[in-house]
């Protein structure tokens, strides 16, 4: 199985080509082998290539700065992404591409289902709705998983953020009223081979549609900072304050709810991700270097 994968040195980028690997032959494009933002790049990336699956780990993902320069968060997450599922179609290749929670708003008090209306707070999750919206109106073969809080032993994340914060603050205030499921990006790469190799890129394109995926269980962004702390032999209680929303200024607007439930992908693939708690030792174990 031939497979282009954008977004190599990415978060979810660099640990799908690893978990990959084993699949087939992987055609790994960073920013410069494959521009999201320039159409041309992406038709001579896919079609030099010619694969039978797609996986996009590619995407502008600063979601405060994309309040300020909306343009080019949607050249990339949407305008980037229509011309990418166009030469899927084109292919007859299997799209894999990756969305947001933030593509709701987070009202309501259950955790999101697949057919719930999306209704983005900020900037980032309109242009990653636009880019989920394109793909399913040209219709190539396609999976979008929606995923949420990622992080890994690489790149900018919270979990790494706390790590240096903790030994550089002495009181943590670490907002307490938006939950939502952390995702270590090692367990998403590896859910999305497991979900290749056990269908094959022809059944899940016969399925195409949006899966939720993330870590099971939830928390707050507190929570998941008390929770990198115990791992670092630091009393939570002592040194990670709860605050609210209000008390954090921020740029873009988040959603107080973000628990995405992830029964669909369940039910119709067998495939479920490891607990937050249990994927956030991992991670922290590696990053030790004991795994
Ligand atoms: N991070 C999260 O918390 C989170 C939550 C929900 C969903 N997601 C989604 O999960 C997917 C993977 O995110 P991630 O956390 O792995 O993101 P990430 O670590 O920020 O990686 C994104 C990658 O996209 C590349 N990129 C940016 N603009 C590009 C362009 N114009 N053309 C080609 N490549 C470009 C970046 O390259 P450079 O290094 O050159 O900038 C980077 O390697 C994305 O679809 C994201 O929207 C992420």
């Amino acid at each position: 199985m031939r497979i282009l994968l954008t977004g190599r040195n990415g978060q979810v980028g660099w640990e799908l080509s690893r978990a990959l690997a084993p699949l087939g032959e992987i055609i790994a494009y960073d920013r410069s082998g494959l521009d999201l933002a320039a159409a041309d790049s992406i038709v001579a990336a896919v079609r030099s290539a010619s694969p039978a699956v797609l996986i996009n780990a590619a995407a502008y993902t600063a979601v405060d700065q994309a309040e300020r320069e909306p343009e080019v968060a949607h050249a990339v997450n949407a305008r980037g992404v229509a011309v990418l599922a166009e030469e899927a179609k084109r292919a007859r290749a299997l799209l894999i591409h990756y969305s947001t929670d933030y593509v709701f708003d987070g009202v309501q008090d259950p955790p999101y289902v697949e057919e719930d209306e999306p209704n983005p707070l900020n900037v980032y999750g309109l242009s990653k709705l636009a880019g989920e919206r394109a793909i399913r109106q040209i219709d190539c073969a396609h999976l979008i998983l929606r995923t949420s809080w990622v992080y890994a032993e690489r790149g900018r994340n919270f979990f790494l953020t706390m790590r240096r914060l903790l030994a550089e603050k002495r009181e943590l205030r670490i907002v307490s009223d938006q939950i939502g499921a952390p995702t270590f990006a090692g367990a998403l790469a590896a859910a999305t081979a497991t979900l290749l190799d056990d269908h094959g890129a022809t059944a899940l394109g016969e399925r195409r549609g949006v899966y939720h995926m993330t870590a099971s269980g939830s928390t707050s962004w507190h929570g998941f900072a008390a929770a990198i702390a115990r791992l670092e032999g630091v009393d939570p209680l002592a040194r990670v304050v709860p605050i609210p929303s209000e008390a954090y200024a921020t740029a873009a607007r988040r959603p107080k709810n973000s628990r995405l439930s992830n029964e669909k992908l369940l039910r119709e693939f067998g495939v479920a991700l490891p607990s937050w708690e249990a994927s956030l030792a991992v991670c922290h174990a590696r990053l030790a270097g004991t795994r």
